[in-house]
């Protein structure tokens, strides 16, 4: 009966209890029992005597059948798994990918307790934030896997910018930046056999309306999120619904286009290009102009000397000119 008060009240602007007791069948104290429960679960909806009820907002919480609602992809997110709670959706995707879940399944958690990030860094996972893995399964060959994260990040980006004004750029290899400091991260993992990708498990973390207070110390001065100095409040639901569209088009325009497109649409959001850099990994940190993307993904470091570096993994810090 409460999805019914509901139904209702989405339908009309403003509705008395009198009309939906009548319509419902039901009292109008049931109706009022229904409307609190629903305010309850986050949705907003004013009440005046003269006029009835009125549904302000709905609440932007996780729900399958709401993510599902008005998803427009074919494949991604069709499975919807959701947790209030969850260690990392990374982990819990891997273990429905390992158990043979179909490609574009997806787990969002509202909060993880042990978000991962790339280099095995935690990934901070306050309520506010959209935590999300994606389980692929692409046709393509293991060379080709390196091009994955930056499809995602392009896609990414695309998703974002319906939903903020602020100018996104990415960091190599897919950072998301607002005004140099860092909004969303991608975590991508996977599993192969010798030539064959088995899954690839797409994990996106989001800041989307975190306060710095509920950031971890260390990463306060280069974290933002999307909240921070916009007085637009980003819908996490149609956020993720984005996300999903946006990267399913830019994996079909890989498959029918090739890597190209992809490779110029990063180019154009990248923050790096054209500047001197440093790279930190596990090797000796090198230092370079970053000139170019390659067909694969790997990010090209001009050194001293002219010599040409191609870097497929690390972090890549800006420096000074001097250092090139
Ligand atoms: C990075 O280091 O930039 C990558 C961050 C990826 C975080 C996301 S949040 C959803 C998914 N679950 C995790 O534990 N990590 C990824």
């Amino acid at each position: 009966m409460k999805d019914a008060v509901l139904k209702s009240l989405k339908q009309a602007r403003v509705v008395s209890g009198e009309t939906l007791a009548t319509e419902l069948g039901i009292s109008r104290t049931a109706v009022w029992k229904h409307v609190n429960q629903l305010r309850r679960e986050g949705y907003r909806i004013s009440s005046s005597p003269r006029r009835g009820y009125a549904l302000d907002s709905v609440p932007d919480s996780l729900l399958a059948a709401k993510i599902a609602e008005h998803l427009q992809t074919r494949v991604l997110g069709r499975e919807i798994v959701t947790c209030k709670e969850v260690q990392s959706t990374q982990d819990h995707a891997k273990t429905l990918a390992l158990q043979g879940s179909p490609d574009g399944t997806i787990v969002v958690a509202e909060t993880q307790s042990g978000g991962r990030g790339r280099f095995g860094r935690s990934w901070a996972s306050p309520p506010g934030g959209l935590y999300v893995s994606i389980i692929l399964r692409p046709s393509i060959t293991l060379a080709e896997v390196t091009r994955i994260p930056l499809v995602a990040a392009v896609a990414l980006v695309r998703a974002i910018q319906r939903h903020t004004p602020t100018e996104l750029r990415l960091k190599w290899p897919n950072d998301v930046l607002i005004q140099n400091r860092k909004a969303a991260g991608i975590l991508a993992e996977m599993s192969a056999e010798v030539d064959r990708l088995d899954w690839m498990i797409l994990g996106i973390g989001v800041n989307v309306a975190i306060t710095s207070a509920a950031l971890p110390p260390d990463i306060r001065q280069t974290s933002t999120s999307l909240a921070t100095g916009s007085t637009r409040t980003v819908q996490r639901v149609q956020l993720l619904r984005d996300i999903l569209y946006e990267l399913e088009g830019a994996l079909e325009m890989l498959q029918t286009e090739g890597f190209e497109p992809i490779r110029k649409q990063w180019k154009d959001q990248s923050d790096m290009l054209g500047k001197h850099v440093m790279v930190a990994g596990k090797r000796q940190p090198i230092k370079g102009k970053a000139v170019d993307i390659d067909g694969y993904g790997a990010l090209i470091l001009e050194c001293a000397g002219g010599i040409r570096q191609r870097i497929t993994s690390g972090d890549v810090f800006r420096v000074g000119a001097a250092h090139g």
